[in-house]
């Protein structure tokens, strides 16, 4: 479609666009939606969201074809789908580590956002939509990962669910409400079996189309987090601006085939991720009568089950929790420097960053470990250490001692 027929379409395209606005979404979105000319490999991750999301919805239709969301058949019914639906094997583990990579690249994408202050004013809405779409995602890994009715999905959803009794006055009762039954039983499947497969991937569709919408509003920002907005041509369009279409969709199919040839190794030579994606008990149909040695849940979800280990008291332990993924919304207000991007900013948030991520991976390490007093001792320092970086943020971040930021882009 050269640009002269996008404004001024002839044919079936003027039709449609006489009664739908087609090409007007098509230039605000994609063709007439200028980025900065310098994105970097951290802005391939927003886009690969986008490709496992489609990964996960189209695998797991075809799932559904022979799933049995029922406790006497599920477990099964899945071993049929590995050994006798034809590509069975394949739907399925690019499913399960569709599910693992989902959170690779959103973690990247939200390390991204870290270096580059991309949460910063205007962009908070951006940030919390994203946040928004962060838990809905736990809620969803942590439904689907039921389904299967391994060991692992039956004890691990045990263990998550008897949070909810830690909550004063209403807990046991909320716990039982959860699993609609005493015990975790066939309606507790057929429930996380719905909203698995219906409510929540509603709910991430709408906000994947709400995040992009509040990005679009605003504009992206960029690895030297100068606003491109303030330099325009006398058409109005930002100098150090580059349409998304051919330049970005060009570049971000780049990023695709780069992922979809790890992904693809992983799911050919390693799909259970070495039992981290897959964990060896889930191969063992659920067994209320036997709990397994240790029970630890998928990967990206440790670092925040290592705080709530961590924390002696149940209750206080639940809240430490929350609060670890809560206080990430607030990003936007507690980071108070001025400046955006990393590049320029004081050596005060590169040491803290640091030590964020240093928490954050010790903590994800130490939360796939039994508990131990040697693996709790480092959850608790590591605890100490990923708050730290919160309540000394604002502090430093108002005083920080910050490079001259760029005019332009370098
Ligand atoms: C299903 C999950 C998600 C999808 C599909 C998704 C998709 C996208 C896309 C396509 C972009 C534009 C391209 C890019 O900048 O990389 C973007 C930008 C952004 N996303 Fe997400 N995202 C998701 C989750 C998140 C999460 C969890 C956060 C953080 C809490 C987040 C924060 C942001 C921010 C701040 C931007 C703007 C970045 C900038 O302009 O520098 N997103 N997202």
């Amino acid at each position: 479609m050269s640009n002269e027929t996008k404004s001024n379409p002839s044919g079936l395209l003027s039709w449609l666009d006489h009664r739908y606005p087609l090409i007007s979404t098509w230039n605000h979105h994609i063709g007439q939606y200028y980025a900065p000319k310098n994105f970097n490999f951290w802005y391939f991750f927003g886009a690969l969201a986008l490709l496992v999301l489609v990964n996960q919805f189209v695998t797991g239709i075809w799932l559904t074809m022979s799933y049995k969301p029922d406790a006497l058949e599920a477990f099964n019914s899945v071993e049929y789908i590995m050994r006798d639906v034809n590509w069975g094997w394949l739907i399925r583990y690019l499913h399960s580590t569709g599910a693992s990579a989902f959170f690779i690249v959103v973690y990247l994408h939200m390390m991204r956002g870290l270096l580059y202050g991309s949460y910063k004013e205007p962009r908070e809405l951006v940030w919390i939509i994203g946040m928004l779409l962060f838990f809905v995602l736990m809620a969803e890994a942590f439904m689907g990962y039921l389904l299967p009715w391994g060991q692992m999905s039956y004890w691990g959803a045990q263990v998550i669910i008897s949070l909810f009794g830690a909550i004063p006055v209403i807990g046991p009762d909320l716990a039982t409400w959860v699993k609609g039954d005493y015990v975790i039983s066939d309606v507790t499947l057929n429930r996380f079996f719905a909203l698995h497969v219906i409510a929540l991937p509603i709910v991430l569709i709408i906000l994947v189309f709400m995040h992009i919408v509040a990005l679009h509003q605003v504009g992206s920002n960029n690895p030297d987090g100068v606003e491109i907005k303030k330099y325009k041509n006398e058409k109005g369009l930002p100098l150090d601006g580059i349409t998304f279409h051919p330049y970005y969709s060009v570049k971000d199919s780049m990023g695709v085939v780069f992922f979809m040839f790890f992904f693809a190794v992983v799911v050919f030579y390693m799909p259970d991720g070495g039992g981290y994606f897959l964990e060896a008990p889930n191969f063992e149909p659920a067994n209320p009568l036997k709990t397994p040695a240790h029970i630890a849940p998928v990967w990206y979800f440790t670092p925040f089950y290592a705080i709530l280990r961590a924390i002696p008291d149940k209750l206080m332990g639940v809240m430490a929790m929350g609060a670890s993924i809560g206080i990430l919304f607030t990003m936007p207000w507690l980071d108070r420097c001025k400046v955006k991007s990393i590049r320029y900013r004081g050596v005060s948030y590169k040491v803290l960053l640091a030590m964020f991520v240093v928490s954050f991976v010790v903590l994800g390490w130490s939360g796939t470990q039994p508990a131990t007093p040697e693996t709790t001792k480092l959850a608790r320092i590591f605890t100490a250490t990923y708050f730290l970086f919160f309540i000394i943020l604002p502090y430093t971040s108002a005083r920080e001692k910050t490079k001259p930021v760029p005019e332009r882009l370098t």
